[in-house]
């Protein structure tokens, strides 16, 4: 049990249209001279890398690009941009992207940082200290990665995404820049943006810091749910509810895209200190063996966890149905069962895959899921509602 809580993010957080444009001041305030960059070919492509690149060029700094990476990206992606990394000796490392992008930037700023390769890092807290210093400038809308203390890569070989979590993994500096945002197709539009809200649900409805218990000797790599957490998730969660649907439907609606940047991080502040929980840990082998987006496995499986933790949050599930928009019922069985069902018309509204055999998931999958699921301890830890095996493979089967 707990009497204290604390409360994390990036050193620096600036935000708002045209902010990349601080870049340079930014970077040689801090004394950097030489910037890696993380980013992947569709960028580059797309004039995004340009847009960092050039206020960094101009304020004399020297880089180098790596453009290799992937969507959902592999151990073997993040050992391809070490090596590059290692050979240009940088004095810092510049994740630019969505969550992949910025999550190789932090697995890169470790390993350069203290050596080894990145499996020495997964799990909670095996950072022994400050990286390389690390600037993310998050494209999506996103993961949070820009303000959060987690790096997720896919391991192939055991069909898991696997992560690294670490205080020391929040970038010096996040510059959240929503204009980078506007070029994002209406798919990656809609899946990072329900994983956005997932997080801020998530990290809401999580156990509260005072009830949180870790078997001994075990340190969580979340505070669970506490006041400051919850004002952050709640303004996250109405700024999803007043603009995800017209900033996926609307490619040009630039207002509804800004709100969706600002909801992303703060929905990342919020999780990354109070926790993500049982989406998560579904998410994690589904997505690892059905190739389905981090986003769009999440938005999927929302609905389904939920129900099964209604009956430990119905105030907060009432609150989150208020703030999505739903319109007043004094009652909070009534208003409770609206937020999962507000969520379920949002899925269709922006085209999230409904249940598991929607992404070529069958009943043979699930045993596998719910046992991967089950070992993730520190994401069942802050569930609300405690889940045996049996309900993990009942949420599952629930959502096939
Ligand atoms: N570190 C964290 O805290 C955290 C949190 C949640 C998720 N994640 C991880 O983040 C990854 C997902 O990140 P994501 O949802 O941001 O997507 P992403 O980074 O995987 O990007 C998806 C695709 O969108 C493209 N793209 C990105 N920005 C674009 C833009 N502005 N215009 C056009 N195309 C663009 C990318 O090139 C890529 O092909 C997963 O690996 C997930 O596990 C990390
Ligand atoms: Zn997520």
């Amino acid at each position: 049990m707990r009497s204290t809580w604390s409360f994390y993010t990036a050193g620096q957080l600036t935000f708002g249209p045209g902010a990349v444009r601080q870049l340079g001041e930014m970077v040689s305030r801090r004394r950097l001279s030489r910037v890696f960059v993380v980013t992947d070919k569709t960028l580059v492509q797309l004039g995004i890398a340009t847009r960092v690149i050039e206020p960094l060029r101009s304020a004399g700094i020297t880089m180098e690009v790596f453009d290799g990476g992937e969507a959902e990206p592999s151990i073997s992606i993040a050992l391809a941009a070490i090596e590059q990394a290692r050979g240009f000796q940088p004095d810092a490392i510049l994740g630019l992207g969505g969550g992949s992008n910025m999550d190789l930037s932090k697995i890169t700023a470790t390993v350069l940082g203290h050596g080894g390769s990145p499996q020495d890092y997964f799990g909670f807290d095996r950072v022994p200290g400050p990286v390389m210093p690390l600037i993310c400038v998050p494209t999506t809308a996103g993961t949070g990665s820009e303000v959060s203390h987690a790096a997720v890569l896919t391991d192939t070989e055991n069909e898991i995404k696997v992560s690294t979590l670490s205080n020391w993994l929040r970038p010096t500096l996040a510059v959240v820049d929503p204009e980078l945002t506007y070029s994002c197709p209406k798919q990656v539009a809609a899946d990072s943006g329900i994983d956005a809200l997932t997080h801020a649900i998530e990290g809401y409805t999580a156990t509260d810091y005072r009830e949180l218990a870790t078997p001994p000797g075990e340190a969580c790599a979340y505070e669970g749910s506490f006041s400051l957490g919850d004002v952050i998730a709640e303004k996250a969660i109405r700024l999803v509810g007043e603009n995800l649907v017209r900033a996926v439907n609307e490619a040009k609606n630039h207002e509804a895209r800004d709100n969706m940047a600002l909801a992303s991080t703060l929905a990342g502040i919020a999780f990354s200190n109070c926790g993500v929980a049982l989406v998560h840990a579904l998410e994690y082998p589904m997505g690892g063996a059905l190739h389905c987006s981090h986003g769009a496995g999440n938005g999927l499986l929302l609905p389904f966890v939920m129900r099964f933790n209604l009956p430990e949050r119905k105030e907060k599930f009432a609150k989150i149905a208020e703030l999505l928009g739903v319109k007043g019922s004094p009652d909070i069985d009534t208003m409770a069962e609206l937020a999962i069902e507000s969520i379920e018309q949002l899925k269709r509204d922006i085209g999230i895959p409904e249940r598991i055999r929607d992404i070529g998931g069958t009943e043979a999958h699930l045993p596998t899921f719910a046992e991967k699921a089950f070992a993730i301890k520190r994401l069942l830890w802050v569930n609300p509602r405690e889940a045996s095996l049996d309900d993990l493979h009942g949420i599952l089967k629930s959502a096939l």
